[in-house]
This record gives structure tokens, sequence and C-alpha cells, in this order.
């Protein structure tokens, strides 16, 4: 099976394993792990922050942001089709109490529209923005990536009007590969941000929260009032050592696949998708009103050992990533253009 369902399905490689086997370890809610410690103070400086913390998965960084920026009852800002409103089974609702009001058209937005959207504190019966979340790149629009004076914009409404800012950068790392960007030049100015180990990094588990040193104190209580505190992590945060040494760079070739795939549907009769805006390593294809639904199109491929994820009716996602090569990313597109415009 090529495996294109997500960039989550990877397997360590021996070399990883080699290096989570290896790794010293102690009690890290004693602070006592120092491959844990390490690869904090590694991700802080990558990330241009003083401290970092690391976490089980990017559902939990997110729910840690909203647990320590906003109160119950308060309104977070976010994109379209965001990661937080979608994925998160409601998590932001259940655990730390917010609502959320997504802007913009293709799940980033610009400085206007959340200067537009902010919603003022004290008034008698608006809910108070207290956060904006960015999701860099975009997920369900397909990998997009957000340009850098952009970003710079929106920090600056929100910090203009008392808001705090935070970074979802699962894919943060493929975000700046594909712009040639240094991370910390992306996710400093934020007040708090996240990367995913566990996607195009290829590790089994985590994520990584890099901030003030002041604010990890309370992410750490909230991450173990989430159930997130872990012992000997040093094991799984060796393999995000190791990823960072081994599998940064080489996210280029993953960026080249999905656009190699994105061509090839872009020109496949019932596909609509804009294939220059492919950017990273996920596309998302939409399916017109006469080309199968999003169901047949993931079975049609499912049969000939392609996977792929219907995302909505007419939607499907496919996710390139380090267990793919070239080769499969090939015969993968030219299954799924057959999958569209078989009779
Ligand atoms: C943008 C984004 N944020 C957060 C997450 C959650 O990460 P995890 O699966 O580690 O909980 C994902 C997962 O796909 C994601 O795409």
């Amino acid at each position: 099976m090529i495996d294109l369902r997500s960039d989550t399905v990877t397997r360590p490689t021996d070399a990883m394993r080699a290096a989570m086997a290896h790794a010293p370890v102690g009690d890290d809610q004693f602070g006592e792990d120092p491959s844990v410690n390490a690869l904090q103070e590694r991700v802080a400086a990558l990330l241009g922050h003083e401290a970092a913390l690391f976490v089980p998965s990017g559902h939990m960084a997110n729910q840690l942001a909203l647990k320590l920026f906003t109160a119950p009852g308060d309104d977070v800002i976010v994109g379209r089709e965001s990661h937080a409103v979608w994925h998160e089974t409601g998590a932001g609702a259940a655990i730390a109490g917010v609502q959320f009001t997504e802007i913009g058209t293709d799940g980033r937005f610009l400085p206007a529209e959340l200067a537009a959207a902010i919603r003022p504190r004290g008034h008698l019966v608006q809910a108070p923005t207290t956060l904006v979340e960015v999701e860099d790149t975009q997920n369900r629009m397909g990998g997009l990536v957000w340009d850098r004076p952009v970003l710079e914009g929106v920090i600056a409404v929100a910090r203009e009007a008392g808001v705090a800012t935070y970074l979802d950068g699962a894919r943060l790392l493929n975000a700046a590969v594909a712009r040639g960007e240094e991370p910390a030049a992306l996710a400093a100015p934020f007040d708090l941000v996240s990367i995913a180990l566990s996607k195009g990094l290829g590790c089994p588990v985590g994520s990584v929260l890099a901030g003030a040193a002041e604010l990890m104190a309370p992410l750490r209580r909230y991450r173990r009032m989430l159930g997130g505190a872990l012992r000997q992590s040093g094991i799984l945060a060796a393999a995000g050592s190791y990823a960072l040494d081994h599998h940064v760079e080489r996210l280029a070739h993953d960026h080249a696949h999905a656009r190699l795939i994105a061509d090839r549907l872009a020109a496949a009769a019932g596909v609509v998708l804009d294939a220059t805006a492919v950017e990273t390593n996920i596309v998302v294809f939409r399916l017109d009103e006469g080309a199968p639904d999003a169901a047949t199109v993931v079975a049609r491929a499912a049969a000939r050992d392609v996977a792929v994820m219907a995302f909505a009716h007419r939607t499907v996602r496919a996710v390139t990533h380090l267990d793919v090569s070239r080769a499969d990313c090939e015969r993968a597109a030219e299954v799924l253009a057959d999958a569209v415009t078989a009779a």
C-alpha cells in the first residue's frame, strides 16, 4: 500500500530506533530526563524562544495553549477550516471552555480581517477575544504557507489589542523549508508556538511547545492536568533530536513529490486544484459535480493499493512523507487520476 492518508503514518527508521534505544533517560516529572531536556533546549533555540516543553501530541499542545491564554467564555480567532475547530473533538469547548471565530477564506487571514474580528473585553454581551491562533502550514486547505509579512502584521494587530498569539506549527518546518526561512524568523514573534515531531519529521510520538521561560510552569501544570506528564520520555525525545539532525532538509523531497501529484491531478478532468498553490507536502483536491465523489475515489484508489483520505463529500487529501518514494508518488498520481476519470 502506498499510504498517503497522512504524514503521521511513518514508522521510525532503524537509525531512529537505535537513537531511541540508546537515549539516556531519567524521570521527566522531576526535570531529570537528559534527552528531554536536550530536545527542549534545542527546539527553544530553533524557534527563537527561551524555553520549550515536550508534550505527547499536537492536540495536547493546542489544548495547553488554550488553557494558558484564555478563560472559559473567551473567544479565540482562528482561520477557516482550522485544526482547532475541525479535528480536536470539540476539546476547546470541553476543556478550556472557549468559542472559536473562524475568519478569512483559505485558512489564512489578513491583519485587517483579524482587526475587524477582535471582540472587546468588558462588553455586556460579547465573548472577549483573548487569543488568536495561526496554523502554518494550514492543513485542511492544502498545506498552505503563510507569508512572513502577513504573520508579522497579524501579530502586530493582536499585540495592539492585547490579544495573545499562538502558532500551531505542527508543520512549521515544512513552511520554513518551502520558503527558505529560518524557523525562528517565523516562530519567534509569537507568544507561544508548537511543532510536531510525529508528522513530516517521522517520529512516532510528540510535539514541542516553545515560549517565554515564565510560561513553562503553568504549561507543565496543565500538561499534568490533562494526563500528559510522562516519566522516562527521553526515549521519545531522542527520536525528535534524531529527526532534527536527519529529517528536516529532506522535507523538500516531500514537497516536490506532492507537487508532482498535484500537477498530474490538476490535468485530470473533474479535478479542481491549483497545483501552483501546492508548496508543501499536502495536496487537497476537489471533485467536480460530474466526477465521482470522494468516497468513490478513495475506494477505487484503495483497490489499487493507494490510500488517501476523504476530507469532505467532494474533497480528497493526499500527504507525502518520508515513507513514500518519488516512484510511489508517480504511481499514486496515475492511480488517483484514473480513479477520478474512470467511467
Ligand atoms: C495543524 C495540526 N495541528 C495539530 C495537529 C494534531 O497533532 P496530533 O495528531 O499529534 O495530535 C495536527 C494533526 O494532524 C495538525 O495537522
